[in-house]
């Protein structure tokens, strides 16, 4: 038995989120925002990834609430359980089975040379085996599924090569299985650098906007943001291009509001605070739709729980077709020597 690549026609993509609460302005332009494109494209299967949040060693307290709180994130801006399965890695036992299988065929080495790996280990006298082991997991998501592609950013491409060489080393033991998941990064869109100018926009970092932010708050986040660091007085022409919140107008704001911006920005015929406003402004109009929807799930929780309910169920079902032939490969079948 082998379990079909995608149903239909369709290509598969999985992806998948930490959960550390409501996603934020990076989460959702790396991310969220070109998962809900795909949906309609591609067979979609969006998780959320609690098994590797505990490798940062967050207080179990708060895991059922962050969990929960990334769910109606993702459901609220679009993510739609009609088009794509979404759900919770904990749910489907068969990603931690998968992980321990390719331990058989990880060097770790491999695993020792990840740059993420260096920089976390950094943070650890004695260092969990789970940071050295995370990129396995990663590609047990990912091949447990025989995604064709993955969209990350660009940061994740070195975990994508790895899970391609898993893919290969497996098929090479045991008989072709898996197949060699393609990385799409988005071009153009890069490192979504924080509010701060300094470094990439990260929730800890506070340098970032909620998507299901009030109009109000997303204004108290953006006036704080860095602009041209030359630009010391409003009477100071400055320069669009190096500005950071002009990047995000790129984002929010229709071709001809930049043309504006950029040609009285740079004849300081406008100020930062101003160009701050517009900006803030178009943000919060494109997040309304975000509030509304979250405003119904955070009514009815239920409906939340049923829909992961649901998509670990379906999740599951390709799981579990999958594990059958890897055990299968790998001689797991003790019961075949008793005829
Ligand atoms: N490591 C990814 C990140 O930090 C999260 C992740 C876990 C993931 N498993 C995945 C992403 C599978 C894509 C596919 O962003």
């Amino acid at each position: 038995m082998t379990t079909p690549a995608s149903s239909g026609t369709k290509k598969r993509v999985f992806s998948g989120m930490q959960p550390s609460g409501e996603a934020h302005l990076g989460n959702y332009l790396g991310a969220l925002r070109r998962w809900v494109q795909m949906q309609d494209d591609w067979d979609c299967v969006w998780c959320i990834v609690d098994e590797h949040a505990i490798t940062a060693g967050g207080d179990p307290a708060e895991l059922p609430g962050n969990v929960f709180d990334l769910a109606v994130s993702y459901l609220a801006v679009g993510l739609d359980p009609e088009k794509a399965i979404i759900f919770v890695q904990s749910d489907v036992p068969e990603h931690t089975e998968l992980a321990w299988l390719f331990n058989a065929v990880t060097p770790v080495g491999d695993l020792e040379r990840m740059t993420q790996f260096k920089d976390k280990a950094q943070r650890f006298e004695s260092i969990p085996a789970g940071i050295l082991n995370y990129p396995i997991l990663q590609a047990a998501d990912i091949l447990l599924y025989k995604a064709d592609a993955v969209p990350v950013g660009e940061d994740q491409k070195q975990h994508l090569e790895l899970t391609r060489d898993i893919a290969r080393k497996f098929n090479a033991a045991y008989g072709e299985t898996f197949p060699e998941t393609e990385p799409l990064i988005e071009e153009g869109v890069g490192r979504i650098m924080g509010l701060d100018g300094e470094a990439k926009m990260s929730k800890s970092l506070g340098n970032t906007v909620p998507v299901l932010a009030e109009p109000d708050e997303i204004w108290n986040r953006v006036r704080t943001a860095v602009t041209d660091p030359q630009r010391v007085r409003k009477s100071d022409p400055g320069r669009p291009d190096v500005c950071n919140v002009f990047t995000l107008h790129g984002f929010f704001s229709d071709v001809g509001t930049r043309a504006d911006i950029d040609r009285r920005c740079r004849s300081a015929e406008i100020g930062c605070v101003d160009c701050k406003r517009i900006l803030s402004d178009n943000i919060a109009a494109a997040f309304g739709p975000f509030r509304e929807r979250a405003a119904e799930y955070h009514a009815n929780p239920r409906l939340v729980r049923e829909i992961l309910d649901d998509g670990a169920e379906r999740a599951r079902a390709i799981a579990k077709q999958t594990m059958a032939e890897v055990r299968d490969r790998m001689g797991l079948d003790w019961r075949k020597a008793t005829g």
